[in-house]
């Protein structure tokens, strides 16, 4: 098999059954196959189709007299990645049509492959304007997304997420000074060690990759360590002593070194902690790690803050996975709220008086955010939100108690500058009294 559409179909596919894309294009002998140009193409086509995964079904059922049956999922992918091709990517409708009936011929479903692309040909334009703008959010998304925002909020969110990501790099404090990175990387800073710039899709081809001069994180996932550098003058650094929970692949764990803060940075996943020592060798940052389950680990110190960077849904990067807009993640969001509360719980133990507890999630839905420290603080008198200073605060909105919910927008950093933000969820819990 070598032809890229049946490819993408393929791997479109697995990603319905709950496989990460990036794990099956590193594993996948198709498309390993590829040049470099068709991989990309196959990669665009498929996160395209994903970000619009709601607009194409509903296409092709107005198309389908009656639904496709569950073995016919081959096709169903193929007219969904066709269909994208058409109408979104603007591929010559010529080759689209004719590839995509000789693959349907060793199904026996080129007919019907026939006659509903040559019909989205026909009605390109209405199609485009009947569902271009329809909603791409999913039901579990949604319900959670309606308790804050107006229906003009929300709509401005399906609108953004269809749209491609820039990329953001967090470039090390020491070398801001020494590189002309705007020059370099052809970008613009956005915070003061941000850089934001176009997403090639290359990462390790970019300037200074080998040297560790930088590594890539969005603005919004650096916004909890920048909540520490608030809390904590430079001068008191070296004392302080900050237990990262959640760490891999570590993100969080490169800005507490390049911030001069003292960590330990622990993760149950054996897979991903090893994801993070290489990351964090190419930076040549050497912090503690310790590979084990949080709600195990027994240590013989508190610490003036714990950075709990929690599992969750991750509907916040629904713009950069969009994988996440076709999985149900309903069941998963029970499971992944009572692990929350109890990492939470558990880590108020080690917190000293006057310490504290930055919980995170890269979650848009309450359930993970603001219900989850309601339910804490409810709990837990001792502790009390505290307040974002205004340059972190101006990212996203201030729900009650404090809290800060970043939804995915675009912002605008300056006259000529805006760009995407990722969905985050942060919160400062200050240990007021022992108990
Ligand atoms: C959102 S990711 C962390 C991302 C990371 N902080 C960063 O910035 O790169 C959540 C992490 O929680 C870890 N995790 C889940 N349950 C855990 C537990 N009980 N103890 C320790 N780590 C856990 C997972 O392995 C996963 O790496």
């Amino acid at each position: 098999m070598t032809n890229t559409r049946e490819i993408a179909s393929e791997i479109l596919q697995r990603i319905y059954k709950k496989q990460h894309l990036d794990k099956i294009c590193e594993n996948e002998p198709n498309f390993k196959k590829l040049d470099q140009r068709d991989k990309n193409f196959v990669r665009l086509t498929i996160l395209e189709t994903l970000r619009r995964n709601i607009q194409i079904d509903t296409i092709i059922k107005r198309f389908l007299t009656k639904p496709l049956e569950y073995k016919r999922i081959k096709i169903q992918n193929l007219l969904r990645i066709s269909i994208c091709q058409i109408l979104f990517l603007k591929v010559s409708e010529y080759a689209v049509v004719n590839t995509t009936v000789e693959i349907a011929k060793k199904y026996k479903f080129h007919k019907l492959v026939n006659a509903i692309l040559r019909n989205v040909c026909r009605q390109k334009k209405q199609l485009f304007n009947e569902f271009g703008n329809l909603s791409n959010l999913p039901s579990w998304i949604l319900k959670d997304l309606k308790k804050n925002l107006s229906p003009t909020e929300i709509k401005q969110i399906s609108k953004v997420i269809v749209e491609e990501p820039e990329l953001n790099l967090k470039i090390k404090k020491s070398y801001i000074k020494f590189k002309n990175w705007e020059v370099i990387m052809n970008g613009k800073f956005i915070e003061s060690d941000i850089l934001l710039t176009k997403n090639n899709g290359k990462i390790n081809k970019l300037p200074f990759f080998d040297e560790g001069l930088w590594w890539v994180q969005g603005l919004s996932s650096s916004l909890p360590v920048k909540c520490l550098d608030n809390l904590f003058p430079i001068s008191q650094r070296k004392e302080r002593k900050i237990l990262e929970v959640c760490a891999a692949p570590g993100g969080k764990t490169a800005q507490l070194v390049d911030y001069g803060f003292q960590s330990i940075s622990l993760d149950i996943s054996e897979y991903r902690i090893n994801q993070l020592k290489t990351n964090l060798d190419r930076l040549d940052y050497k912090p503690e790690i310790i590979c084990t389950d949080f709600l195990n680990y027994n240590p013989d110190q508190k610490f003036d803050a714990i950075l709990l960077d929690a599992p969750c849904s991750a509907s916040g990067l629904i713009q950069k996975k969009p994988e996440i807009l076709v999985i149900n993640k309903q069941t998963d969001l029970k499971k992944l709220m009572v692990e929350q509360n109890r990492l939470l719980e558990y880590s108020k133990e080690f917190v000293k008086k006057d310490g504290y507890i930055i919980y995170c999630v890269c979650s848009i839905n309450n359930c993970e955010g603001y219900e989850q420290i309601n339910k804490f603080l409810k709990a837990n008198k001792n502790f009390s939100s505290v307040n974002h200073v205004d340059s972190i605060k101006k990212y996203g909105r201030i729900l009650s108690d404090n809290m800060l919910q970043i939804y995915p927008k675009r912002f605008k950093f300056s006259d000529n500058i805006n760009g995407y933000l990722d969905g985050f969820f942060i919160s400062i819990l200050k240990k007021e009294k022992n108990s």
